[in-house]
């Protein structure tokens, strides 16, 4: 099983959006993509490449089939510190369940090092999306906090503690 990371094109637009399921909705993105969200997302990404600043995506390629997507941002800020720098991902259902999204995280590491973007990468996470929790925890990364716990959460707010996990970079 060989796992490369790689920058996304047009060509990515259609198999990038078969690979979108439920979970994948609503722990990340909140809606399907169309050719045209899809598209101008891609376009994005290659601007900010250019540029080197914002986020950076890419696809997630196993053994050259294209089964999910990584990127950094270090322009979110909700909840982090200077230099921790969030990464989001996703694996296409056939995919899942092989270690294809700790390897993702890995190798975006290994770029954000290479790169100088932050100190520190960080995971933000539902509870419970316990299927990501345990790629954060697989992958090394430490927790940090639940931003509302030690405060008056009711009960029906629990669903919105977003956790916490950093690696250094
Ligand atoms: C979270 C996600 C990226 C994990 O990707 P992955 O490559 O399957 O990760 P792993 O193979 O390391 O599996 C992680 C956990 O998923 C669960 N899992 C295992 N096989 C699975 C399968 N076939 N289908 C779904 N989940 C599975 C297990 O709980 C596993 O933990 P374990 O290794 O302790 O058993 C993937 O489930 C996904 O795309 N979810 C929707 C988007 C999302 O939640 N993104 C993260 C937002 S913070």
């Amino acid at each position: 099983m060989r796992i490369t990371l790689r920058a996304l094109t047009r060509q990515d637009v259609e198999a990038h959006n078969a690979g979108e399921d439920e979970h994948i909705v609503r722990w990340l993105t909140g809606r399907y993509g169309t050719v045209q969200s899809t598209a101008d997302h891609f376009d994005r990404l290659a601007d900010n490449a250019r540029a080197g600043r914002g986020k950076r995506g890419f696809g997630v390629f196993l053994d050259d089939r294209l089964a999910g997507y990584v990127d950094c941002d270090p322009d979110a800020r909700d909840g982090l510190e200077p230099g921790d720098v969030n990464i989001s991902y996703a694996v296409h259902p056939w995919a899942r369940g092989q270690g294809v999204a700790g390897e993702a995280v890995r190798l975006m590491c290994e770029y954000m090092r290479e790169h100088r973007i932050g100190r520190r990468a960080a995971i933000r996470v539902y509870p419970e999306n316990r299927a990501s929790v345990r790629v954060a925890e697989k992958g090394g990364f430490t927790y940090v906090a639940d931003p509302l716990s030690g405060t008056d959460k009711k009960p029906e707010e629990d669903s919105i503690a977003i956790l916490l996990y950093v690696h250094d970079l």
